[in-house]
C-alpha cells in the first residue's frame, strides 16, 4: 500500500524523452515569437541595450550584486585581456538575525540603504575617491534610459512595495546620497544572466548565452542571427516560460507563492522553490510534514544522505524514525526532482542554441552561475542526460561554471557605459 503510493508520487516527477523535445521546442518556438512580438509567446523577453565586451576593458568600478538571497558589493579592477582583481569585497544575507529585508513590511528606503551599507563596507566608508557603479540587478527590469532601468515585478518571492515600476539605479543613487556618497554614480543596471555572459565573454571567444542556475533560473544570449537585430544581448527571463506540464506538487508550490501563475519554469527547477516542492510531495504521504522547512540545498543533501542521516533529519521534523522503504522513498524523491530539474534547464538551453546555431551541427559552449549549478553533482549528470537524449549527433552543448560573473560583468557593465 505504501509502496503503491510512493511509487505514485515519484512517477509524477518523470520526465522523458519526448516531452524534454517538446519543451526544447516550444522554447525555441516562444523565444521566436516574442522576437516577432507575438503575444501568444510564454517568454517575456527583454532586450538590454547591452552589447558583449570586447576583453580590453580597463579601470577600477564598484560592482553591486543584488540578488534574490545575498548582497555582495566589490571594487573590481579590469585590467584588459580577461583579466581582473576583486581588490576589496563585503557581502551580507537578505534575510538574516539582523532582519529580513525582502518582506512586505520592508520600506523601499530600508531596503536600499541596507544595500548602500553594504557598497559602503565594500569601500571602507571612502567618502572622495570618485567611482562609477554597474549594478547587477537579478529581476526582470526593463532599460528606461542609458544608465538605469526599471523593476517589472519581483521575482523569487521577494515582496517589498514601491520598487516595481521604478528605475532601480535612481532608487540606489537616493539611498547612497542619503549616506553620503556623493563620490558614488551608477551608471549600469544589469541582469545577473547578462553578467554572467559579460564576464565569460571578457574571457572566452565565442560564448553566445549565459545563465543562472541557483536560487533563481534564468538565461540570456547576445543575437547573431540578422533576422533579429544582431549584437545585443536579450534577457528571455525563461523562469516565466509556461508551456510545460506541471504536476500536482507544483500547483501547489504555485499556490502558495507569491505570484501564482507566473514563473512556472522556475518553479520547477530552482533552489528558492525545491524544498517546497520536496515538502509538497512528502506531506502528501505524511500530512504533518507540511511543518517542516527547509530549501533547495536540503533536497540535494537528502538525495545523497544514508539512512542514518535521513533518520535524523526526520527526527528532527518530529517524525517518528522512517523504516528502509521510506528512507529509500525520501533518497528517490529528492532525486527525481533534482533531476528533472535538472533536464528542464537542459532543454531549455537546446532551444535556445537551436534559435542560435541551428539544429544540424554545432558546439554551444554556455556560461552558467549558481549554486545548485556549482554544488550539486546530480544537476551536471542530469543535465549530460538530457543532452543526450534532446540533441542530434553533430550537436552538443557544453555548460562551464563562470566564477564571479554578477560581479565581474558588473564592473564591466560600468566600464562599457561610460563610452555610451
Ligand atoms: C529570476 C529573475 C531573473 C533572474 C533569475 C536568476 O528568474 O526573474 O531576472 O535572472 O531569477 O537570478
Amino acid at each position: 500500500m505504501a509502496r503503491n503510493k510512493f511509487a505514485e508520487i515519484i512517477e509524477t516527477f518523470e520526465i522523458d524523452q519526448d516531452s524534454l523535445r517538446e519543451i526544447a521546442a516550444s522554447v525555441r518556438y516562444d523565444l521566436e515569437l516574442a522576437l516577432s512580438e507575438n503575444d501568444s509567446s510564454s517568454l517575456q523577453i527583454i532586450h538590454t541595450n547591452q552589447n558583449l565586451p570586447q576583453g580590453n576593458e580597463c579601470g577600477k568600478f564598484i560592482a553591486l550584486d543584488f540578488g534574490g538571497t545575498n548582497l555582495r558589493a566589490a571594487i573590481v579592477e579590469l585590467s584588459g585581456n580577461g583579466d581582473y582583481k576583486i581588490l576589496r569585497k563585503a557581502q551580507s544575507a537578505l534575510r538574516s538575525e539582523k532582519g529580513d529585508f525582502t518582506t512586505a513590511d520592508t520600506s523601499c528606503e530600508a531596503l536600499f540603504d541596507f544595500i548602500a551599507k553594504v557598497i559602503g563596507d565594500a569601500i571602507e566608508g571612502d567618502k572622495n575617491t570618485p567611482y562609477l557603479l554597474g549594478h547587477t540587478f537579478s529581476f526582470p527590469a526593463s532599460p528606461c534610459d542609458e544608465n538605469d532601468a526599471e523593476l517589472k515585478k519581483w521575482t523569487k518571492e521577494i515582496a517589498v512595495p514601491g520598487v516595481e515600476g521604478k528605475p532601480v539605479n535612481e532608487l540606489l543613487a537616493a539611498a547612497l546620497k542619503r549616506q553620503g556618497y556623493d563620490n558614488i554614480r551608477p551608471t549600469a543596471v544589469l541582469n545577473d544572466t547578462v553578467a554572467v555572459l559579460l564576464a565569460a565573454a571578457y574571457q572566452n571567444d565565442g560564448i553566445h548565452i549565459g545563465s543562472i542556475y541557483g536560487t533563481g533560473h534564468n538565461s540570456c544570449y547576445a543575437e547573431i542571427n540578422s533576422a533579429f537585430a544582431p549584437g545585443k544581448i536579450i534577457n528571455l527571463e525563461i523562469g516565466n516560460f509556461y508551456k510545460i506540464f506541471i504536476n500536482k506538487y507544483d500547483a501547489i508550490v504555485d499556490g502558495h507563492s507569491t505570484n501564482p501563475d507566473e514563473q512556472r519554469l522556475e518553479k520547477m527547477v530552482s533552489g528558492c522553490y525545491l524544498g517546497e516542492l520536496f515538502k509538497a510531495a512528502l506531506t502528501d504521504f505524511y500530512p504533518g510534514f507540511s511543518k517542516a522547512n527547509f530549501d533547495g540545498e536540503d533536497v540535494s543533501h537528502l538525495a545523497l544522505a544514508n539512512a542514518a542521516q535521513i533518520s535524523l533529519f526526520m527526527h528532527q521534523s518530529d517524525f517518528p524514525l522512517p523504516d528502509d522503504d521510506t528512507i529509500s522513498f525520501i533518497q528517490t524523491l529528492a532525486a527525481k526532482i533534482l533531476r528533472r530539474s535538472a533536464m528542464i534547464v537542459a532543454a531549455s538551453y537546446c532551444g535556445i542554441a537551436w534559435h542560435l546555431y541551428g539544429n544540424s551541427s554545432f558546439k554551444a559552449k554556455i556560461a552558467v552561475e549558481g549554486s545548485l549549478y556549482e554544488k550539486v553533482e546530480q544537476i551536471k549528470s542530469g543535465m549530460a542526460e538530457a543532452f543526450s537524449k534532446i540533441l542530434d549527433e553533430g550537436c552538443q552543448i557544453e555548460t562551464f561554471l563562470q566564477k564571479d560573473g554578477p560581479l565581474l560583468g558588473a564592473a564591466l557593465a560600468a566600464c562599457m557605459a561610460q563610452d555610451k
